[in-house]
């Protein structure tokens, strides 16, 4: 059965995963083939946080297919609070052809993917961000050649950009090392479904407190803000508990030489990663933001062409 939905890369098989990205490398190099492809068809954009680039390249994305959006904030429609969510989706499948959302709590995108019969894709929640990883799986491909048995250390939170990085190195069979402070590592969830389900794809996950053994001939360093949104109140803390999780240039000397810098963006350099190595020459971070763009358009013609 087709999917209706993009909420998690966990709900989709490996070979949908890869028919996703050769769409997105599709369009990206021939995007007047699919200028009218959703024709005058309508997203609903959510957000409950902020954004730069899922709103960009959604709202650039939908109009490059020949369709439209809409830019829901919470000032605007106060889900939940105003009108309940089961209510909003109802609403919205009546008058748009999808659904894209950024919020807080991952039940509340599952719900809103519940109650509307219409496509329902993840812009970023607590728990996940599929559309990132979906982006830097193709940035990695495009770098490296394949996922496929590439090195990955992720330094830093286990947050919403770990978890879908690990789905994703479960479909792509990437070698995927991830390194954080105790007590701040990844949902053993999300790690233990990957280990179990990452084997039919040469997959291996693992999870470490040491970066500098993570970072050991890897072909790709990752790392993420400090603090999510939402989490501001513990950013102090924070700040004290990944110091030594830092991506600076000693780090970095511990990778292949070849190895390249990925982080989703915002970044906050002096924190989690220097400018001596975001800046550098092995640094593909705008590339990845890029591919946010071809890949979400290749989401959105799977679920709404
Ligand atoms: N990487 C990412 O999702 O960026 P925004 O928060 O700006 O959308
Ligand atoms: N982990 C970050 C990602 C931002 C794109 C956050 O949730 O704020």
């Amino acid at each position: 059965m087709k999917n209706k939905d993009f909420i998690t890369i966990r709900d989709w098989p490996a070979d949908a995963m890869n028919e996703l990205l050769a769409l997105a490398d599709a369009v990206k190099k021939n995007p007047s083939k699919y200028a009218n492809i959703l024709q005058r068809k309508a997203l609903a954009m959510i957000f409950e946080k902020p954004s730069l680039r899922t709103r960009v390249s959604f709202e650039v994305g939908i109009q490059q297919l020949g369709g439209f959006s809409l830019y829901l904030t919470q000032n605007e429609i106060h889900l939940g609070r105003r009108e309940s969510v089961g209510d909003v989706a109802r609403n919205l499948e009546r008058m748009v052809d999808g659904i894209m959302a950024r919020t807080f709590s991952h039940a509340v995108v599952e719900d809103i993917a519940r109650f509307a019969s219409i496509p329902v894709i993840n812009g970023l929640t607590d728990f996940c961000h599929p559309c990132q990883a979906l982006a830097d799986y193709m940035t990695i491909r495009e770098a490296k050649g394949a996922a496929h048995g590439i090195k990955i250390a992720y330094i830093g939170d286990g947050n919403n950009v770990a978890h879908s990085l690990i789905y994703g190195a479960a479909r792509f069979g990437a070698e995927l090392h991830v390194a954080s402070p105790a007590g701040y590592g990844p949902d053993p969830a999300v790690v233990g479904w990957a280990q179990e389900n990452g084997g039919e794809t040469g997959a291996r996950i693992e999870v470490l407190t040491d970066p500098f053994r993570a970072a050991e001939d890897a072909d790709v360093i990752y790392t993420d803000v400090w603090t999510s949104m939402g989490a501001e109140s513990e950013a102090a803390r924070r700040r004290e508990a990944f110091r030594s999780f830092q991506v600076n240039d000693g780090l970095v000397s511990r990778a292949r030489p070849d190895y390249v810098f990925m982080h989703c963006l915002p970044a906050h350099r002096g924190e989690e990663v220097t400018g001596s190595v975001i800046d550098s020459g092995r640094s593909i971070v705008f590339q990845q933001a890029e591919n946010r763009l071809h890949v979400q358009k290749a989401v959105m013609i799977t679920l709404m062409g």
